[in-house]
Order: C-alpha cells, then sequence, then structure tokens
C-alpha cells in the first residue's frame, strides 16, 4: 500500500500543480500546509491514508464482534439493546455498545515515548520516573476498568459517564474516525440484533492475530 501511495502521491502532486480541480482527503491533505514543528510531511500523510483505511476497517469489525460477544454473553442484559434495536434512540443503542466492548476492548494500549523524564503520580505511592525516550503503553483497556475511579467496573451499566469511554483513544491522536464510529458501530449492530433469535454458533476465531477473523452467527427463520 505504501509502494502505491507513494507514486500516487507523485502523481496528485503533479496534477496538482496543473492546477486540476481535485477535493478528495487525499489531495486536499497535499494542498495543506503543516509547519515543519508538526512533522507531517509526505510520509507522515501517507502513514495517514493508509491509517484510514487500516483502522477504519479492521477496528470497526472488530469492535462489532467482541461487543456482540459480550452482550450474547449477558442473556439477562440482551433483551435490552434487542428492544433499544427497534427503538428510534441512538444513543441509547450507543450506549450499550460502548458499555459492552468495555469488557474486552479491542485496543488495549496507546503507544507514546516519553520526551523527557517524567515523573507519573508525583507524590503518590505508586509514583514512577518514566525516563525521556523511552516507550510507554498506556493502557486505556485498564483504565475503563479502573475501580478508582469509575464505580463497580465489573458491572454492565450505561448510565457511565462518557468519559469512561477509552476506545477511540484519548488526547491529541483520538481516533481520526471517532465521530464516524458513534454513529457506524451502533447502526451496524442495531441491524443485527433485529435478526430474529440471533446468536453466536461458534467461538470468535481470531487466528492467531489480533483481529478476530471469523465469528459465525446463527438465527431463526421464519416460521
Ligand atoms: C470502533 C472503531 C474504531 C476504534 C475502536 C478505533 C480506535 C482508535 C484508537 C484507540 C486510536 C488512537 C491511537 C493512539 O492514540 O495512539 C485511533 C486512531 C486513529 N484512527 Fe481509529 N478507531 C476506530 C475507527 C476508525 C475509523 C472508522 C477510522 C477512519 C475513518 C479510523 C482512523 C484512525 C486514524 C487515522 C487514527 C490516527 C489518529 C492520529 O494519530 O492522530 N479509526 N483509533
Amino acid at each position: 500500500m505504501r509502494a502505491y501511495l507513494t507514486q500516487l502521491l507523485a502523481q496528485r502532486r503533479e496534477q496538482l500543480n496543473t492546477g486540476a480541480p481535485l477535493d478528495d482527503v487525499f489531495s486536499r491533505l497535499l494542498k495543506s500546509h503543516f509547519d515543519d514543528s508538526i512533522g507531517f510531511a509526505d510520509e507522515r500523510i501517507i502513514t495517514n491514508m493508509m491509517g484510514t483505511l487500516v483502522g477504519g476497517i479492521e477496528t470497526t469489525w472488530a469492535a462489532i464482534v467482541q461487543l456482540h460477544e459480550q452482550l450474547f454473553k449477558r442473556p439477562k442484559i440482551l433483551k435490552e439493546p434487542i428492544d433499544a434495536a427497534y427503538s428510534n434512540d441512538d444513543h441509547l443503542m450507543y450506549r450499550y455498545c460502548w458499555e459492552a466492548l468495555r469488557f474486552n476492548s479491542i485496543n488495549p494500549f496507546v503507544v507514546r515515548q516519553s520526551r523527557t523524564d517524567y515523573r507519573i503520580a508525583k507524590g503518590s505511592l505508586r509514583a514512577a520516573t518514566m525516563k525521556a525516550g523511552s516507550t510507554l503503553l498506556i493502557s486505556t483497556r485498564s483504565a475503563m476498568r479502573d475501580g478508582l475511579k469509575l464505580p463497580a467496573p465489573s458491572s454492565f451499566a450505561i448510565d457511565r459517564q462518557q468519559s469512561v469511554y477509552m476506545h477511540l483513544g484519548y488526547g491529541m491522536h483520538t481516533c481520526l474516525g471517532d465521530e464516524i464510529s458513534h454513529i457506524q458501530v451502533p447502526e451496524i449492530v442495531r441491524r443485527i440484533l433485529q435478526i430474529r433469535g440471533v446468536r453466536p454458533a461458534a467461538e470468535i476465531d481470531y487466528a492467531g492475530g489480533p483481529f478476530p477473523e471469523r465469528y459465525p452467527i446463527t438465527y431463526d427463520t421464519a416460521a
């Protein structure tokens, strides 16, 4: 993909230089001017184009599969999101999805590099110093189950504060597709839960990788 996009970038830039009225995402990035301090040169543009495709597809299907599994594991609760699927309440649907995903979040951590020596949780017993240049794995999955920060973290509750949910990251690198995902994921789940008698036919098959490759479901056929 990188090889393809590298040659496409040169081609697009050539077209833009000759005044072609291109207005797709890739061309708009090429038309933008980023300060050097932002570090958003051609290579980063290509990385983001790849991220838009790869991050947008695999993450979406992983979220949908993993949250369904969590809902199916809770037969007492399952009726509620099924009822929500028949309502027009998009936000309610979203809340069931994001809460279910909290029990098997698809992103265990975000990766960061410490720019300076930095002391985390200064003044507490768990204080620790991160050395400049060290790589940090910051576990958003763990934060979403932190008993010190949210009540009854092992209970399924749809009335939690929105800030609890870090499925789409946090801060300046929050997922580019966060607004899309808030709509897209619950909408797909709604359609699946509307299938009469929908239930898993087997466990999720990860095929040795990080993303679910197969999750067969079955349903009741019309009488
Ligand atoms: C439920 C679905 C999704 C989940 C759970 C998810 C998760 C995440 C997370 C956790 C990050 C932050 C990574 C970090 O801070 O290091 C991220 C970043 C990103 N996501 Fe998503 N994502 C989803 C859907 C999408 C979609 C639909 C798109 C594209 C339309 C997308 C494109 C990106 C891109 C380009 C970034 C990098 C942003 C940056 O570095 O500034 N993602 N995503």
